[in-house]
Protein backbone atom coordinates (compact mmCIF):
# COMPACT_ATOMS: atom_id res chain seq x y z
CA UNK A 1 0.00 0.00 0.00
CA UNK A 2 0.93 3.73 -0.58
CA UNK A 3 2.11 5.31 2.77
CA UNK A 4 2.98 8.37 4.13
CA UNK A 5 3.77 9.54 8.10
CA UNK A 6 3.90 13.16 8.60
CA UNK A 7 6.21 14.09 11.44
CA UNK A 8 9.38 11.91 11.89
CA UNK A 9 10.04 11.99 15.82
CA UNK A 10 9.90 8.55 17.57
CA UNK A 11 6.73 7.66 17.09
CA UNK A 12 6.50 8.75 12.75
CA UNK A 13 9.88 7.78 12.27
CA UNK A 14 9.50 3.63 13.54
CA UNK A 15 6.31 3.74 11.90
CA UNK A 16 7.25 4.84 8.84
CA UNK A 17 10.69 2.25 8.77
CA UNK A 18 8.89 -0.36 10.18
CA UNK A 19 5.55 -0.52 7.53
CA UNK A 20 8.40 0.12 4.69
CA UNK A 21 10.16 -2.50 6.24
CA UNK A 22 6.96 -4.91 5.64
CA UNK A 23 7.22 -3.86 2.18
CA UNK A 24 4.61 -0.72 1.96
CA UNK A 25 5.87 2.35 -0.82
CA UNK A 26 6.10 5.05 2.51
CA UNK A 27 6.55 8.29 2.04
CA UNK A 28 7.98 10.21 5.37
CA UNK A 29 7.39 13.93 5.73
CA UNK A 30 8.61 16.40 8.15
CA UNK A 31 9.25 19.96 7.99
CA UNK A 32 12.62 19.85 9.85
CA UNK A 33 15.35 20.55 6.54
CA UNK A 34 18.14 18.90 8.96
CA UNK A 35 16.66 16.13 10.21
CA UNK A 36 15.34 14.88 6.52
CA UNK A 37 18.69 15.45 5.10
CA UNK A 38 19.82 13.26 7.77
CA UNK A 39 17.77 10.22 7.29
CA UNK A 40 18.39 10.22 3.67
CA UNK A 41 21.74 10.41 4.29
CA UNK A 42 20.50 6.74 6.16
CA UNK A 43 21.32 8.69 9.93
CA UNK A 44 18.92 7.99 12.48
CA UNK A 45 18.39 11.66 14.38
CA UNK A 46 17.51 10.09 17.51
CA UNK A 47 19.00 7.37 19.65
CA UNK A 48 17.34 3.97 19.04
CA UNK A 49 19.02 0.34 18.81
CA UNK A 50 18.65 -1.40 15.08
CA UNK A 51 17.07 2.20 13.94
CA UNK A 52 19.55 2.57 11.78
CA UNK A 53 20.32 -0.88 10.45
CA UNK A 54 16.28 -0.99 9.40
CA UNK A 55 16.43 1.78 7.72
CA UNK A 56 19.44 0.25 5.45
CA UNK A 57 16.92 -3.03 5.31
CA UNK A 58 14.05 -0.81 4.56
CA UNK A 59 15.48 1.65 2.33
CA UNK A 60 14.11 0.47 -1.08
CA UNK A 61 10.87 1.79 0.21
CA UNK A 62 11.32 4.84 2.24
CA UNK A 63 11.37 8.15 0.88
CA UNK A 64 12.21 11.49 3.01
CA UNK A 65 10.78 14.92 2.12
CA UNK A 66 9.72 18.14 3.74
CA UNK A 67 6.95 18.27 1.34
CA UNK A 68 3.61 17.43 1.78
CA UNK A 69 2.81 17.43 -1.93
CA UNK A 70 5.45 14.46 -2.21
CA UNK A 71 3.83 11.86 0.43
CA UNK A 72 -0.10 13.08 0.59
CA UNK A 73 -0.93 12.72 -2.66
CA UNK A 74 -2.19 9.23 -3.89
CA UNK A 75 -1.48 7.54 -0.46
CA UNK A 76 -4.01 5.11 1.05
CA UNK A 77 -3.29 5.89 4.59
CA UNK A 78 -1.92 8.87 5.76
CA UNK A 79 -0.22 8.90 9.36
CA UNK A 80 -0.14 12.14 11.37
CA UNK A 81 2.83 12.09 13.98
CA UNK A 82 3.61 15.45 15.29
CA UNK A 83 4.27 15.91 18.93
CA UNK A 84 1.30 17.30 21.09
CA UNK A 85 3.37 18.53 23.89
CA UNK A 86 1.65 20.03 27.33
CA UNK A 87 0.26 23.63 27.50
CA UNK A 88 1.04 24.98 31.09
CA UNK A 89 -2.94 23.85 32.22
CA UNK A 90 -2.27 20.11 31.43
CA UNK A 91 -3.97 19.78 28.21
CA UNK A 92 -1.84 18.77 25.07
CA UNK A 93 -1.01 21.62 22.76
CA UNK A 94 -2.70 20.71 19.10
CA UNK A 95 -1.22 23.42 17.19
CA UNK A 96 0.93 21.34 15.30
CA UNK A 97 -1.37 18.79 14.99
CA UNK A 98 -3.79 21.48 13.33
CA UNK A 99 -1.01 22.34 10.91
CA UNK A 100 -0.60 19.09 9.38
CA UNK A 101 -3.83 18.24 9.38
CA UNK A 102 -4.81 21.59 7.38
CA UNK A 103 -1.35 20.82 4.81
CA UNK A 104 -2.41 17.26 4.42
CA UNK A 105 -6.22 18.30 3.14
CA UNK A 106 -4.34 20.36 0.91
CA UNK A 107 -2.58 17.64 -0.95
CA UNK A 108 -5.20 14.77 -0.92
CA UNK A 109 -6.18 13.61 -3.95
CA UNK A 110 -6.71 10.02 -3.76
CA UNK A 111 -10.00 7.75 -4.39
CA UNK A 112 -10.29 7.32 -0.69
CA UNK A 113 -7.52 7.95 2.46
CA UNK A 114 -7.07 7.06 5.41
CA UNK A 115 -5.92 10.32 7.74
CA UNK A 116 -4.73 8.14 10.81
CA UNK A 117 -3.87 9.98 14.33
CA UNK A 118 -0.91 8.47 15.64
CA UNK A 119 -0.44 11.19 17.87
CA UNK A 120 -1.90 11.05 21.38
CA UNK A 121 -4.17 12.90 21.05
CA UNK A 122 -7.19 14.11 23.73
CA UNK A 123 -10.19 12.05 23.22
CA UNK A 124 -12.60 13.54 20.65
CA UNK A 125 -9.74 14.56 18.75
CA UNK A 126 -10.50 12.94 15.95
CA UNK A 127 -13.46 14.75 14.96
CA UNK A 128 -11.77 17.55 15.64
CA UNK A 129 -9.13 16.56 13.05
CA UNK A 130 -12.21 15.31 10.48
CA UNK A 131 -13.32 18.99 11.08
CA UNK A 132 -9.70 20.79 9.76
CA UNK A 133 -9.22 18.41 7.02
CA UNK A 134 -12.74 19.04 5.79
CA UNK A 135 -12.56 22.86 6.05
CA UNK A 136 -8.90 22.57 4.24
CA UNK A 137 -10.55 20.95 1.72
CA UNK A 138 -13.40 23.04 1.23
CA UNK A 139 -11.16 25.97 0.19
CA UNK A 140 -8.87 24.60 -2.42
CA UNK A 141 -9.68 25.52 -5.48
CA UNK A 142 -8.18 22.34 -6.95
CA UNK A 143 -9.83 19.99 -4.99
CA UNK A 144 -10.53 16.78 -6.98
CA UNK A 145 -13.97 15.54 -7.78
CA UNK A 146 -13.03 11.85 -6.56
CA UNK A 147 -11.87 12.17 -3.18
CA UNK A 148 -13.01 10.93 0.10
CA UNK A 149 -10.90 10.63 3.17
CA UNK A 150 -11.96 9.34 6.53
CA UNK A 151 -10.37 9.47 10.06
CA UNK A 152 -9.00 7.00 12.36
CA UNK A 153 -6.86 6.91 15.64
CA UNK A 154 -4.23 4.06 15.68
CA UNK A 155 -2.57 4.20 19.43
CA UNK A 156 0.95 3.90 19.83
CA UNK A 157 2.54 1.82 22.45
CA UNK A 158 6.32 1.50 21.73
CA UNK A 159 9.03 1.62 24.24
CA UNK A 160 11.54 4.02 23.34
CA UNK A 161 14.91 2.03 23.41
CA UNK A 162 12.08 -1.20 22.33
CA UNK A 163 10.61 1.04 19.03
CA UNK A 164 11.46 -1.93 16.53
CA UNK A 165 10.72 -4.84 18.92
CA UNK A 166 7.61 -3.37 20.09
CA UNK A 167 5.87 -2.29 16.34
CA UNK A 168 6.84 -5.65 14.65
CA UNK A 169 6.07 -7.62 17.71
CA UNK A 170 3.29 -5.94 19.42
CA UNK A 171 0.98 -6.92 22.14
CA UNK A 172 -2.01 -6.08 20.42
CA UNK A 173 -2.92 -3.49 17.68
CA UNK A 174 -5.39 -0.68 18.28
CA UNK A 175 -7.68 0.97 15.27
CA UNK A 176 -10.60 3.13 15.90
CA UNK A 177 -12.81 4.71 13.19
CA UNK A 178 -16.37 5.64 12.94
CA UNK A 179 -15.97 4.63 9.36
CA UNK A 180 -15.90 0.50 8.33
CA UNK A 181 -14.14 1.29 5.03
CA UNK A 182 -11.09 3.18 7.22
CA UNK A 183 -11.02 -0.09 9.18
CA UNK A 184 -10.71 -2.15 6.49
CA UNK A 185 -8.01 -0.49 4.57
CA UNK A 186 -5.92 -0.57 8.23
CA UNK A 187 -6.54 -4.36 8.78
CA UNK A 188 -5.38 -4.77 5.37
CA UNK A 189 -2.26 -2.34 6.08
CA UNK A 190 -1.58 -4.51 9.40
CA UNK A 191 -2.34 -7.85 7.99
CA UNK A 192 1.74 -8.62 7.87
CA UNK A 193 2.08 -7.77 11.57
CA UNK A 194 -1.54 -9.21 12.60
CA UNK A 195 -0.64 -12.77 10.77
CA UNK A 196 2.92 -12.50 11.11
CA UNK A 197 3.93 -13.29 7.89
CA UNK A 198 7.30 -11.04 7.27
CA UNK A 199 10.68 -12.47 7.93
CA UNK A 200 11.95 -10.66 10.89
CA UNK A 201 15.27 -8.12 10.47
CA UNK A 202 18.68 -9.65 10.92
CA UNK A 203 19.33 -8.09 14.18
CA UNK A 204 15.38 -8.31 15.64
CA UNK A 205 14.23 -12.29 16.23
CA UNK A 206 10.37 -13.05 16.34
CA UNK A 207 9.82 -13.77 19.99
CA UNK A 208 8.88 -17.20 20.35
CA UNK A 209 5.81 -16.89 21.85
CA UNK A 210 4.52 -14.35 18.68
CA UNK A 211 2.22 -16.43 16.47
CA UNK A 212 -0.24 -13.55 15.44
CA UNK A 213 -0.97 -10.51 17.15
CA UNK A 214 -4.66 -9.65 18.38
CA UNK A 215 -6.47 -6.94 16.71
CA UNK A 216 -8.43 -4.21 18.66
CA UNK A 217 -11.00 -2.96 16.02
CA UNK A 218 -13.07 -0.42 17.36
CA UNK A 219 -14.71 3.26 17.60
CA UNK A 220 -12.89 6.41 17.53
CA UNK A 221 -13.23 7.68 20.99
CA UNK A 222 -12.59 3.83 22.65
CA UNK A 223 -9.35 3.81 20.31
CA UNK A 224 -8.56 7.36 21.49
CA UNK A 225 -9.13 6.41 24.99
CA UNK A 226 -7.43 2.89 25.60
CA UNK A 227 -3.87 4.95 24.66
CA UNK A 228 -4.57 7.04 27.73
CA UNK A 229 -5.85 4.21 30.13
CA UNK A 230 -3.00 1.63 29.06
CA UNK A 231 -0.11 4.36 30.07
CA UNK A 232 -2.02 5.87 33.22
CA UNK A 233 -2.35 2.07 34.00
CA UNK A 234 1.46 1.80 33.61
CA UNK A 235 2.12 5.06 35.47
CA UNK A 236 0.18 3.78 38.09
CA UNK A 237 1.18 0.59 38.33
CA UNK A 238 4.77 1.38 38.81
CA UNK A 239 3.64 4.80 41.33
CA UNK A 240 1.97 1.46 43.67
CA UNK A 241 5.10 -0.16 43.80
CA UNK A 242 7.02 2.54 45.11
CA UNK A 243 4.23 3.60 47.54
CA UNK A 244 4.90 -0.10 49.12
CA UNK A 245 8.82 0.47 48.55
CA UNK A 246 8.29 3.18 51.08
CA UNK A 247 6.26 1.27 53.44
CA UNK A 248 8.13 -1.71 52.72
CA UNK A 249 11.50 0.39 54.09
CA UNK A 250 9.59 1.53 57.30
CA UNK A 251 8.62 -1.67 58.19
CA UNK A 252 11.84 -3.14 57.46
CA UNK A 253 10.74 -5.44 54.71
CA UNK A 254 12.62 -6.19 51.28
CA UNK A 255 10.99 -4.79 48.50
CA UNK A 256 12.46 -6.58 45.92
CA UNK A 257 10.82 -9.78 47.31
CA UNK A 258 7.63 -8.13 47.77
CA UNK A 259 7.37 -7.70 44.37
CA UNK A 260 8.54 -10.36 43.02
CA UNK A 261 5.91 -11.96 45.22
CA UNK A 262 2.79 -9.98 44.21
CA UNK A 263 4.29 -9.80 40.25
CA UNK A 264 3.97 -13.76 40.17
CA UNK A 265 0.01 -13.47 40.89
CA UNK A 266 -0.94 -13.18 36.94
CA UNK A 267 -3.64 -11.21 37.54
CA UNK A 268 -1.55 -8.17 38.41
CA UNK A 269 2.09 -9.64 36.31
CA UNK A 270 5.63 -9.26 36.88
CA UNK A 271 6.23 -6.16 34.43
CA UNK A 272 6.80 -2.67 35.26
CA UNK A 273 6.81 -3.35 39.12
CA UNK A 274 10.66 -2.03 39.29
CA UNK A 275 10.72 0.63 42.49
CA UNK A 276 13.45 3.53 42.03
CA UNK A 277 13.31 7.35 41.42
CA UNK A 278 9.66 6.56 39.55
CA UNK A 279 8.56 7.36 36.20
CA UNK A 280 9.77 10.21 33.44
CA UNK A 281 9.66 10.17 29.34
CA UNK A 282 7.33 11.85 26.80
CA UNK A 283 4.10 9.71 27.57
CA UNK A 284 3.55 8.84 31.45
CA UNK A 285 3.53 12.38 32.61
CA UNK A 286 1.71 14.05 29.41
CA UNK A 287 -0.71 11.35 29.45
CA UNK A 288 -1.84 11.49 32.84
CA UNK A 289 -2.44 14.87 32.63
CA UNK A 290 -4.43 15.06 29.75
CA UNK A 291 -6.70 12.12 30.89
CA UNK A 292 -7.27 14.68 34.32
CA UNK A 293 -7.70 17.70 32.35
CA UNK A 294 -10.24 15.77 29.90
CA UNK A 295 -12.22 14.42 32.79
CA UNK A 296 -12.27 18.22 34.24
CA UNK A 297 -14.04 18.95 31.12
CA UNK A 298 -16.86 16.46 32.28
CA UNK A 299 -16.58 17.95 36.05
CA UNK A 300 -15.04 14.48 36.55
CA UNK A 301 -12.29 13.83 39.10
CA UNK A 302 -9.55 11.02 38.47
CA UNK A 303 -7.85 10.80 41.90
CA UNK A 304 -6.33 7.51 41.20
CA UNK A 305 -4.29 9.16 38.40
CA UNK A 306 -3.96 12.07 40.29
CA UNK A 307 -1.90 9.73 43.00
CA UNK A 308 -0.06 8.49 40.96
CA UNK A 309 1.28 11.60 39.70
CA UNK A 310 2.00 12.49 43.38
CA UNK A 311 3.74 9.66 44.46
CA UNK A 312 5.98 9.92 41.79
CA UNK A 313 6.77 13.65 42.43
CA UNK A 314 7.21 12.43 45.81
CA UNK A 315 9.61 9.95 44.93
CA UNK A 316 12.42 12.29 43.55
CA UNK A 317 12.03 14.41 46.52
CA UNK A 318 12.57 11.54 49.08
CA UNK A 319 15.95 10.79 46.97
CA UNK A 320 17.00 14.23 47.41
CA UNK A 321 16.00 13.82 51.55
CA UNK A 322 17.36 10.46 51.61
CA UNK A 323 20.65 12.45 50.95
CA UNK A 324 19.90 14.99 53.46
CA UNK A 325 19.32 12.81 55.94
CA UNK A 326 22.60 11.20 55.60
CA UNK A 327 24.92 13.77 54.88
CA UNK A 328 22.93 16.29 57.37
CA UNK A 329 23.89 19.32 54.70
CA UNK A 330 23.76 19.32 51.14
CA UNK A 331 25.03 23.14 50.89
CA UNK A 332 28.30 22.73 49.21
CA UNK A 333 28.27 18.97 49.21
CA UNK A 334 29.02 17.60 45.64
CA UNK A 335 26.08 14.97 44.74
CA UNK A 336 27.01 12.69 41.42
CA UNK A 337 23.99 11.57 39.60
CA UNK A 338 24.77 8.82 37.18
CA UNK A 339 22.02 8.76 33.97
CA UNK A 340 20.30 11.84 32.70
CA UNK A 341 18.17 9.79 30.21
CA UNK A 342 14.50 8.87 31.37
CA UNK A 343 15.43 5.47 31.02
CA UNK A 344 18.05 3.33 29.86
CA UNK A 345 18.73 3.14 25.92
CA UNK A 346 17.48 6.24 24.99
CA UNK A 347 18.96 9.92 24.58
CA UNK A 348 15.36 11.08 25.58
CA UNK A 349 15.43 13.40 28.91
CA UNK A 350 11.36 14.81 28.80
CA UNK A 351 10.43 14.87 32.34
CA UNK A 352 13.42 12.77 33.33
CA UNK A 353 13.50 12.34 37.24
CA UNK A 354 17.83 12.58 37.14
CA UNK A 355 16.87 16.74 35.88
CA UNK A 356 14.03 17.01 38.53
CA UNK A 357 16.79 15.56 41.36
CA UNK A 358 19.39 17.90 39.85
CA UNK A 359 17.51 21.53 40.71
CA UNK A 360 16.05 20.23 43.82
CA UNK A 361 19.80 19.30 45.10
CA UNK A 362 21.08 22.94 43.45
CA UNK A 363 18.57 24.60 45.12
CA UNK A 364 19.71 23.46 48.43
CA UNK A 365 23.19 24.57 47.36
CA UNK A 366 24.49 21.26 46.75
CA UNK A 367 27.21 21.05 43.67
CA UNK A 368 25.95 18.61 41.01
CA UNK A 369 27.87 16.56 38.59
CA UNK A 370 25.83 14.47 35.91
CA UNK A 371 26.57 11.73 33.49
CA UNK A 372 25.61 9.85 30.46
CA UNK A 373 26.93 7.39 28.33
CA UNK A 374 24.66 8.70 25.46
CA UNK A 375 22.35 11.80 26.19
CA UNK A 376 25.00 13.80 27.40
CA UNK A 377 25.60 15.84 23.35
CA UNK A 378 21.23 16.53 23.76
CA UNK A 379 21.68 17.51 27.01
CA UNK A 380 23.79 20.23 26.09
CA UNK A 381 21.77 21.01 23.33
CA UNK A 382 18.29 21.34 25.05
CA UNK A 383 19.39 22.14 28.60
CA UNK A 384 22.78 24.64 28.19
CA UNK A 385 22.40 26.50 31.49
CA UNK A 386 22.57 23.36 33.02
CA UNK A 387 25.24 22.28 30.85
CA UNK A 388 28.41 23.20 33.33
CA UNK A 389 26.75 20.36 35.56
CA UNK A 390 28.07 17.75 32.91
CA UNK A 391 30.45 15.47 33.49
CA UNK A 392 32.13 13.62 30.33
CA UNK A 393 34.12 10.76 32.51
CA UNK A 394 32.80 9.23 35.35
CA UNK A 395 36.03 9.85 37.16
CA UNK A 396 34.82 13.39 37.18
CA UNK A 397 32.21 12.60 38.72
CA UNK A 398 33.43 10.29 41.59
CA UNK A 399 36.14 12.77 42.34
CA UNK A 400 35.69 14.12 45.53
CA UNK A 401 32.06 13.12 45.58
CA UNK A 402 30.07 13.18 48.85
CA UNK A 403 27.02 11.16 47.47
CA UNK A 404 26.84 9.57 44.35
CA UNK A 405 23.00 8.02 43.14
CA UNK A 406 22.43 6.08 40.42
CA UNK A 407 19.37 7.48 38.58
CA UNK A 408 19.11 6.03 35.27
CA UNK A 409 19.53 2.29 35.05
CA UNK A 410 21.80 2.06 32.14
CA UNK A 411 23.84 -1.72 31.93
CA UNK A 412 27.09 0.41 31.87
CA UNK A 413 26.40 1.58 35.89
CA UNK A 414 25.25 -1.97 36.77
CA UNK A 415 28.35 -3.59 34.99
CA UNK A 416 30.52 -0.69 36.61
CA UNK A 417 33.99 -1.51 38.01
CA UNK A 418 32.85 0.26 41.34
CA UNK A 419 35.56 -0.82 43.14
CA UNK A 420 37.97 1.57 40.73
CA UNK A 421 36.29 4.70 42.32
CA UNK A 422 35.36 3.94 45.61
CA UNK A 423 39.28 5.48 46.59
CA UNK A 424 38.36 9.05 44.17
CA UNK A 425 35.18 9.86 46.88
CA UNK A 426 34.88 12.19 49.76
CA UNK A 427 32.53 9.94 51.81
CA UNK A 428 31.37 7.14 49.33
CA UNK A 429 27.79 7.23 49.48
CA UNK A 430 25.71 5.81 46.91
CA UNK A 431 21.67 5.88 46.75
CA UNK A 432 20.60 3.00 44.46
CA UNK A 433 17.78 5.02 43.10
CA UNK A 434 16.89 2.09 40.73
CA UNK A 435 17.16 -0.68 43.72
CA UNK A 436 19.31 -2.51 41.14
CA UNK A 437 23.11 -2.59 42.86
CA UNK A 438 24.04 -5.52 45.36
CA UNK A 439 24.31 -4.17 48.80
CA UNK A 440 26.50 -6.98 50.03
CA UNK A 441 28.66 -6.66 47.09
CA UNK A 442 28.94 -2.68 47.36
CA UNK A 443 29.23 -2.53 51.33
CA UNK A 444 32.20 -5.09 50.47
CA UNK A 445 33.62 -2.81 48.24
CA UNK A 446 33.51 -0.34 50.66
CA UNK A 447 30.13 1.82 50.18
CA UNK A 448 27.44 3.28 52.22
CA UNK A 449 24.59 1.60 50.33
CA UNK A 450 21.39 3.62 50.79
CA UNK A 451 18.61 2.05 49.34
CA UNK A 452 15.47 3.75 47.40
CA UNK A 453 13.11 1.55 49.17
CA UNK A 454 12.95 -1.26 51.65
C1 LIG B 1 5.23 10.97 19.89
C2 LIG B 1 3.76 11.35 19.68
O1 LIG B 1 3.63 12.15 18.56
C3 LIG B 1 3.20 12.00 20.90
O2 LIG B 1 1.84 12.30 20.75
C4 LIG B 1 3.37 11.04 22.02
O3 LIG B 1 2.79 11.53 23.19
C5 LIG B 1 4.85 10.79 22.23
O4 LIG B 1 5.39 10.22 21.08
P1 LIG B 1 7.49 11.99 19.32
O5 LIG B 1 7.46 11.09 18.15
O6 LIG B 1 8.43 11.71 20.41
O7 LIG B 1 6.04 12.06 19.94
O8 LIG B 1 7.56 13.51 18.84
P2 LIG B 1 8.76 14.35 18.41
O9 LIG B 1 10.04 13.63 18.63
O10 LIG B 1 8.60 15.69 18.97
O11 LIG B 1 8.56 14.40 16.81
C6 LIG B 1 7.56 15.07 16.10
C7 LIG B 1 8.10 15.38 14.70
O12 LIG B 1 7.11 15.97 13.89
C8 LIG B 1 9.29 16.33 14.67
O13 LIG B 1 10.31 15.77 13.89
C9 LIG B 1 8.75 17.61 13.98
O14 LIG B 1 9.73 18.29 13.25
C10 LIG B 1 7.67 17.02 13.12
N1 LIG B 1 6.61 17.95 12.71
C11 LIG B 1 5.91 18.64 13.64
C12 LIG B 1 6.23 18.09 11.38
O15 LIG B 1 6.82 17.49 10.50
N2 LIG B 1 5.19 18.89 11.04
C13 LIG B 1 4.49 19.61 11.94
O16 LIG B 1 3.54 20.33 11.59
C14 LIG B 1 4.86 19.48 13.29
C1 LIG C 1 5.73 4.34 27.58
C2 LIG C 1 4.82 3.11 27.40
O1 LIG C 1 5.46 1.95 27.93
C3 LIG C 1 4.47 2.92 25.96
O2 LIG C 1 3.58 1.82 25.80
C4 LIG C 1 3.81 4.19 25.47
O3 LIG C 1 3.42 4.10 24.16
C5 LIG C 1 4.75 5.37 25.67
O4 LIG C 1 5.10 5.47 27.02
P1 LIG C 1 8.31 4.91 27.31
O5 LIG C 1 7.94 6.27 27.81
O6 LIG C 1 9.19 4.77 26.14
O7 LIG C 1 6.97 4.10 26.96
O8 LIG C 1 9.03 4.18 28.52
P2 LIG C 1 8.76 2.96 29.50
O9 LIG C 1 9.68 1.85 29.17
O10 LIG C 1 7.32 2.65 29.59
O11 LIG C 1 9.26 3.60 30.86
C6 LIG C 1 8.65 4.75 31.41
C7 LIG C 1 9.32 5.15 32.69
O12 LIG C 1 8.96 4.28 33.75
C8 LIG C 1 10.83 5.18 32.69
O13 LIG C 1 11.27 6.36 33.33
C9 LIG C 1 11.23 3.96 33.48
O14 LIG C 1 12.47 4.12 34.11
C10 LIG C 1 10.09 3.89 34.47
N1 LIG C 1 9.85 2.53 34.98
C11 LIG C 1 9.46 1.54 34.15
C12 LIG C 1 9.97 2.28 36.35
O15 LIG C 1 10.29 3.18 37.13
N2 LIG C 1 9.68 1.03 36.80
C13 LIG C 1 9.29 0.02 36.01
O16 LIG C 1 9.04 -1.07 36.50
C14 LIG C 1 9.18 0.28 34.63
Amino acid sequence: MKVCVVGTGYVGLTTGVSLAFLGHEVTCVDLDQEKVDMLRGGRCPIYEPGMEELLVEAAQNLTFTTSYAEGVPGADVVFVAVQTPSAPDGSPDLRYLRSAAESVAQSLDHEFTVVVNKSTVPIGSGNWVDAILRDSFATRADRPENCEFSVASNPEFLREGNAIHDTLFPDRIVIGSDNPRALEVLNQLYRPLINQTFTPPSFQPRPDDTTAVPLVSTDLASAELIKYAANAFLALKISYVNEIGQLAGKVGADITEVARGIGLDQRIGSRFLEPGVGWGGSCFGKDTKALIATASEYKYDMPIVQAARDVNQRQREIAVERLQSELRILKGRKIGLLGVAFKPNTDDLRDSPALDIASLLVARGARVKLHDPIAGDRFRREYPDMAPHLSDTLDGVFDDCDAIVLVTKWAQYLELDWGKFVGLMRTPIVLDGRNVLDQERMERLGYKYIAMAG
